[in-house]
């Protein structure tokens, strides 16, 4: 268990990440991602609101051009077994012909992504791969392709930096964990 830095709220557990160790990793994947997609039509597509935050920086440690685009989407309650989501806010961008990478904060079991991943892969994008900051892969159901993955984690519910519980504590500058108890298990 890693200490949490002072002044951290209620009800958090332990330090996953700190915000010094995310800097790093997204700088890294920035530098891959810059070499991967010279010359190519990058769109970057994010699911709101979560991957807001990475998507923030990973941006900025791509050197090349890049157009950012958002969706949004709501699940159909607990039971959502299909991972089939409805999309309340679509994309902007046409992907016809174009790189996309999808940018998302943690994968857990999958299954909105390989849903997502689906639909975007009908609108004719030239490719389409998954650059994702927090990969829970012992819950993974459905196996996903992933480009870029900044870390493996525990099975553990995490908060900050664009994670969040019940709405809040997204905008911690850190990861961090909360004990099971907050969670009910
Ligand atoms: P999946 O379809 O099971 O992969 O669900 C992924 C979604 O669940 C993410 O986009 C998050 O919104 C949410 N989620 C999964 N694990 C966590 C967590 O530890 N903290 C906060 N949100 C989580
Ligand atoms: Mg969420």
């Amino acid at each position: 268990m890693r200490r949490l830095p002072a002044g951290a709220p209620e009800p958090l557990e332990s330090l996953l990440l700190s915000d010094e160790e995310i800097r790093e990793r997204v700088a890294q994947m920035g530098a891959r991602i810059t070499q991967d997609y010279a010359g190519r039509d990058l769109v970057l597509v994010t699911v709101l609101k979560g991957g807001l935050f990475f998507l923030a920086d990973l941006c900025r440690a791509i050197e090349l051009p890049l157009a950012l685009d958002f969706m949004a989407i709501s699940t159909y309650g607990p039971a959502a077994h299909t991972g089939e989501v409805r999309i309340t806010k679509d994309l902007d961008e046409d992907l016809t012909g174009r790189a996309v990478i999808v940018v998302e904060d943690i994968i857990d079991t999958g299954m909105t992504l390989n849903y997502l991943l689906g639909v975007l892969r009908g609108r004719g994008p030239a490719s389409v791969e998954v650059c994702v900051l927090l990969d829970k892969d012992v819950r993974r159901i459905v196996d996903l392709p992933i480009a870029y993955r900044g870390f493996s984690i525990p099975d553990r519910f995490v908060v900050g930096y664009g994670l969040d519980l019940d709405a809040g504590l997204r905008n911690l500058p850190y990861i961090a964990t909360l004990p099971d108890s907050v969670m009910g298990m």
